[in-house]
């Protein structure tokens, strides 16, 4: 298998030379819990490669089967709104129209892909995604190993609903990435009136997405948590770097839409760069409750790092399939 993640990107050795005992406690461990994680439940999954499984089940069922510290890393896009993947908004996205799902306003001729709009939740539907995300995060809270970190995506719109339902749930709040990205969203003028209030804007347009950063407590200090758990810190970008919370990141580009055409497809540049961070000594496994096209598990692939990910969709399970390996191989350095 070919790898082409930059000299960013620096492997980690196996074994690595005179590495301490704690250390190499870690790594026994974590080959032992991948080995039952990965054949975990009876549902259908795939081993996309020696790194990384894909099982297609809802996660809130996988979830509870997971024992107790049994994964170290948690990066995941989330539905932000869920209503925009339940089954009456989803095959409408997939006929092509209507429900949540809207095409942005077009001011230069160009073709744009329908986005979900979030500000036609309901209060029910914001209860509903408030139980959601607390269920999610209680699961999570359990299987994450002490110190385990969590990067969840959402949008300004409803990350205090998100975010607070793992500060409720025992989480510490870490901090926010934010992803510098210009998307379509809001900055319109008041529709049926633009000439009218040509000065006015009903909302501001969206630059940037909100990444919620949490962590299960750690036991004792830090250095003492990392080496009994191997986390509970962010691996540093170089030595003169630390992982840093604001991220420039354009839309994802043509070649990976072309590769996976999810809806919400992340790109790799991104990702590779929180999913790094997520194991500060790069022993662990990640979790991906929501895969989609599998595009977290390709770049933990990339990194050789060990993710599993569910998502409860047949055909983006099988669009994982076909995308997981030119994902993974795919030269982020490249313009
Ligand atoms: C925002 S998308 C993730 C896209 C992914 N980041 C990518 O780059 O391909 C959210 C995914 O969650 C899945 N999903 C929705 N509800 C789910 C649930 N209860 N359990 C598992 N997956 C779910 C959807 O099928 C969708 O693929």
């Amino acid at each position: 298998m070919s790898h082409a993640t930059g000299s960013l990107f620096p492997r980690i050795d196996h074994p690595l030379p005179d590495e301490p005992n704690w250390l190499a406690t870690l790594r026994r461990r974590e080959e032992t819990l991948w080995l039952s994680i990965r054949n975990l439940g009876t549902q259908p999954r795939c081993h996309l490669s020696d790194h990384a499984t894909y099982v297609q089940s809802d996660a809130l069922q996988w979830l509870s089967a997971l024992p107790a510290n049994s994964i170290h890393a948690v990066v995941t896009d989330p539905p932000y709104g869920m209503v925009e993947y339940d089954e009456k908004n989803h095959a409408k996205l997939r006929k092509g129209r209507g429900g949540v799902w809207r095409i942005p306003p077009s001011f230069d001729g160009a073709t744009r892909k329908p986005v979900p709009r979030f500000t036609v939740l309901s209060k029910e539907e914001i209860l509903n995604l408030r139980g959601f995300f607390s269920a999610l995060a209680y699961g999570l809270l359990k299987a994450l190993v002490p110190g385990g970190h969590v990067f969840v995506a959402s949008n300004p719109l409803l990350s205090t609903t998100t975010f607070h339902a793992f500060i409720e749930s025992g989480f510490e709040k870490r901090g926010e990435v934010i992803r510098l990205v210009q998307t379509l969203r809001g900055g319109d003028r008041p529709k049926g009136a633009e000439d009218e209030f040509s000065g006015v804007t009903a909302m501001p347009r969206s630059c940037w997405e909100p990444w919620g950063v949490f962590r299960k407590p750690i036991e004792g200090t830090l250095a003492e948590n990392l080496r009994v758990w191997g986390t509970g810190g962010l691996r540093r970008i170089s030595d003169d770097e630390p992982f840093k919370d604001v991220i420039h990141c354009s839309p994802t580009r043509g070649v990976e839409k072309e590769i996976a055409p999810h809806p919400s497809l992340k790109p790799q540049r991104f990702l590779r760069k929180l999913v790094r961070a997520s194991l500060p000594l790069g022993v662990g496994i990640i979790y991906d409750p929501f895969a989609g096209s599998g595009s977290t598990l390709a770049a933990a692939d990339a990194l050789e790092y060990r993710a599993v990910g569910t998502d409860s969709d047949r055909q983006y399970f099988a669009m994982a399939r076909q995308a997981f390996q030119p994902l993974s191989d795919l030269d982020i350095n490249h313009k």
